[in-house]
């Protein structure tokens, strides 16, 4: 039986236009932008809703992340020259979904036009894109669909408490898209190894709004609804586990670090790329960096990595492609992709 593989062929990406800077945070909270720019590598992010930035604009009803990404779906389509009714399904990677249900993936099917797709969500924080690619893969792979879109979006403004300067100045919203088609080539992504530890869920978490803390005016008076997270301790945990992790999917292809073209990391913080980076002999030269422009988007990190190296030559057929994750859960992984396009 010929084996099939899982390619990426296409990618797309959104971004909300409003930039939150480090000197437009500086009016809002305590902080500065030599703090912040020393402790995490961040300059900006991108917000969705403007009213962040300036309190007195008018109300107007938020268009969630579904919409966000709906747009990298749609941009993703179209570079593939494909329509959506050709999709057979949609992962779509989240803890900012537009509301508990319905699934976002289906609000997506329904903007996109994808009439034969079904689709669920996946939340696994930061490496939910990460998870939602290698669950892509399997269908893929198995034979059971030809073509996947895997979406990684949050809109972290919308659970970011904005007097809050440990969380707030390290997150910000966009959207990223790829679509997975077989190949018979060994190519596409190769190998992975993901890893859970749920003794790390009350070092970052949302608390209320699920069914152990439902909405009620006490979650809302004690602030419930914001992420809360011990940052030193996820700190200490992203290091050492997106280190381990990485090197391991060295090891398990026999690749050393000279033989990786590109490496994306999860982008949380300057100091944790830089250590993973050097842990697996990587130069610096071969590690994308796109958090001083993004800040932190969870699950859009890693697509919209690609969808950057791709579009500045980077990423090119043959190119040996490293994607390593660490988030909420603890969740954590990493994954060895042959790019083929
Ligand atoms: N501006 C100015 N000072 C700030 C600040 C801000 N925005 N945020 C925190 N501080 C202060 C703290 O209050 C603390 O002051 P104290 O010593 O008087 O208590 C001091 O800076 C140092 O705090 P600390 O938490 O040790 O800083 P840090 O160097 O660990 O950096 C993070 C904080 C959040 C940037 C860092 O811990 C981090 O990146 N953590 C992991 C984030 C992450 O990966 N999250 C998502 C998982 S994917």
């Amino acid at each position: 039986m010929t084996k099939i593989n899982a390619a990426i062929t296409s990618v797309g990406h959104y971004l909300p236009k409003n930039i939150l800077t480090n000197k437009d945070l500086e009016k809002i909270v305590d902080t500065s932008n030599k703090w912040i720019l020393e402790r995490t590598g961040i300059s900006e992010r991108r917000i969705m809703d403007k009213r962040i930035i300036n309190k007195t604009l008018p109300l107007n009803e938020s268009k969630g992340s579904s919409f966000m990404g709906s747009e990298a779906a749609k941009e993703c389509l179209e570079r593939r020259g494909i329509s959506a009714k050709e999709i057979d399904l949609i992962i779509f990677c989240t803890v900012t979904p537009d509301m508990m249900f319905p699934a976002t993936a289906c609000l997506v099917q329904n903007n996109i036009g994808a009439d034969k797709a079904w689709g669920y969500d996946l939340s696994a924080g930061c490496s939910g894109f990460l998870y939602g690619l290698m669950a892509g893969t399997q269908f893929i792979k198995s034979g059971a669909h030809k073509k996947v879109l895997v979406i990684g979006a949050d809109m972290m403004s919308s659970i970011l408490n904005y007097e809050d300067r440990n969380t707030c100045i390290l997150f910000g919203d966009g959207a990223g898209c790829v679509l997975l088609e077989p190949t018979e080539e060994e190519e596409g992504v190769l190998d992975f190894t993901c890893q859970v530890d749920g003794g790390g869920g009350e070092f970052l978490k949302m608390e209320a709004g699920g069914s152990r803390n439902p909405t009620s005016h006490k979650t809302v008076d004690e602030q419930m609804h914001y992420v809360y997270q011990d940052g030193r301790t996820v700190f200490k945990h992203a290091v050492s586990r997106m280190a381990e992790v990485s090197v391991k999917i060295l090891e398990q292809n026999n690749l050393e670090g000279k033989d990786v073209d590109l490496f994306i990391p999860h982008q949380a913080n300057i100091r944790i790329i830089d250590a993973t980076a050097k842990r697996m002999g990587i130069d610096s030269s071969k590690v994308l960096i796109n958090i001083q422009k993004y800040g932190n988007t969870t699950a859009a990190t890693l697509p919209l990595g690609m969808y950057d190296a791709v579009n500045d030559g980077r990423l090119t057929k043959g190119s040996n492609l490293i994607l390593t994750t660490f988030g909420t859960g603890f969740t954590w992984g990493s994954c060895y992709i042959k790019w083929n396009y």
